[in-house]
């Protein structure tokens, strides 16, 4: 069923008892769309294991599919792509709708400004609301033609350049979105495209495009950013994907361990890339108890098994300069905040009112809703934590499954039970959420 269609349901987090047990949690979503978008540019097969089978990925399966691209499922997590090389989409027949993905669609408008087609991008209307200038402005430069849209927004049409020119790219915001969608565009043109990142981010696009044996670099670039040069015009080799376990999903349960007292859960196979554990660092200054129990290598990421035990939090200070490595943590990290003792203060969360929903307000008014004193600061969210929530409020999820997983987590152990008004959009990124956290014992309702 696709998330936008999907019924809304609401749903209750009630405190219970301790959590407890061993779980996995579904595949990475960030490398999940990678495999099949790179899958789908590489000539020949590419194999896929624990595919990420939420709605966001299955989106852009579909839309690989709309492009000329054998997509096929063979069993659970297991895909198989058969790719078109390079530059080699079909003019799709239809409207492209990414549901409520922006890494699906952003991926996207870059690996199709590198062909030459025409086609129309959609979403549901979070997506529709998000901005798509920041993605446009490089791809034009590249080449790609805008047909027609509103504000830069979706539905828009873009028409792929013919001669694809490669560029040197400097980012104004942070966005992995952003720097993949001009290195996928990049690899029809010839010569090297080159994107400079003041700030480095998550980096699954450059490690999937060496692994499919593109020609790419990357260099220091001053204290926290990156210079990435990208060959263009090569032919990428199908490999074999492992996906690890979602980092940004595996979240919940950890927080949820955190603040439930008495809890113990084991996370299995974390992917803890250094660019997406962020919200790990800062837990543990918090004084989280968890610990890596096993750490190895799959499918070219570092991860690890981890335990989390119920722990007494603190308040911290959590500087701008680690947002890009925790970017979607943040709802969860604020209801971590709200059962620490002090406050926390999160610098630097500009990026956060242009996710699904404006998070910056969401994670705000989940808390408020909840009776923890919380204000936004220009940029900045500073919780006021008290050791324990009252709960008892209902929170508006605005199309937007972290802020409904967030407030589900904060009801599980508040004094009162917590309820969303739409549980339906968890499946984009966490399918099987609430069987997850009943298996642990979440009285979820
Ligand atoms: C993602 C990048 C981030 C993140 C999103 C996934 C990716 O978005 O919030 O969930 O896979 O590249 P931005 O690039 O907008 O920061």
């Amino acid at each position: 069923m696709h998330a936008a269609t999907a019924a809304a349901f609401a749903l209750t987090a009630r405190h219970h008892g301790p959590l407890k047990g061993r779980v996995r949690v579904p595949g990475d979503k960030s490398i999940s769309h990678r495999a099949l978008i790179l899958g789908a540019l590489a000539v020949g097969e590419t194999r896929i294991a624990g595919l990420l089978e939420g709605e966001d990925v299955l989106n852009t399966a579909k839309v690989l599919r709309a492009l000329g691209v054998s997509v096929e499922r063979r069993g659970e997590g297991e895909w198989r792509v058969h790719g078109v090389g390079v530059g080699g989409f079909a003019e799709p027949a239809a409207v492209l709708d990414f549901g409520n993905s922006g890494t699906g669609c952003r991926l996207m408008l870059g690996a199709v400004a590198g062909c030459p087609i025409s086609a129309t991008f959609d979403g549901d209307a979070s997506l529709r609301r998000r901005p798509m200038r920041r993605v446009l402005d490089p791809l034009e430069r590249i080449g790609a033609r805008l047909i027609a849209a509103t504000d830069g927004r979706l539905p828009l049409t873009l028409a792929g350049a013919r001669d694809p020119i490669p560029i040197v790219f400097k980012p104004l915001v942070p966005s992995a979105q952003l720097k993949s969608a001009v290195l996928l565009a990049g690899l029809s043109a010839p010569g090297e495209t080159t994107v400079i990142e003041a700030e480095a981010t998550r980096d699954h696009t450059e490690k999937m495009l060496v692994h499919f044996s593109a020609d790419l670099r990357v260099e220091q670039e001053g204290a926290h950013g990156r210079r990435i040069i990208l060959a263009g015009q090569p032919e990428l080799a199908p490999r074999p994907i492992s996906v690890p376990a979602d980092p940004s999903s595996a979240a919940f349960p950890l927080v949820a361990a955190l603040i439930t007292p008495g809890s113990e859960v084991i996370l299995d196979g974390v992917m803890m890339n250094p660019l997406r554990a962020g919200l790990i660092t800062t837990l543990i200054e918090m004084g989280a108890s968890i610990e890596r129990l096993a750490t190895r290598t799959e499918g070219g990421e570092e991860v690890a098994d981890l335990r989390a035990r119920a722990s007494g939090l603190h308040g911290v200070e959590v500087p701008a300069a680690r947002a890009p490595a925790m970017i979607d943590e943040y709802p969860v990290l604020a209801v971590a905040a709200a059962f620490a003792e002090g406050t926390t203060v999160m610098r630097g969360l500009k990026e956060l009112r242009v996710k699904e929903s404006d998070r910056l307000a969401g994670a705000a008014a989940l808390l408020r809703a909840n009776g923890v004193e919380v204000e936004i600061s220009a940029d900045d969210l500073i919780v006021a934590g008290k050791g324990h929530v009252a709960g008892g409020g209902l929170v508006a999820t605005h199309m937007d499954h972290r802020i409904a997983m967030a407030a589900l987590v904060m009801g599980l152990a508040s004094e009162q039970p917590v309820m969303i008004d739409d549980a339906s959009f968890i499946g984009t990124s966490f399918p099987g959420f609430v069987e997850l956290m009943r298996g642990l014992g979440a009285d979820l309702s």
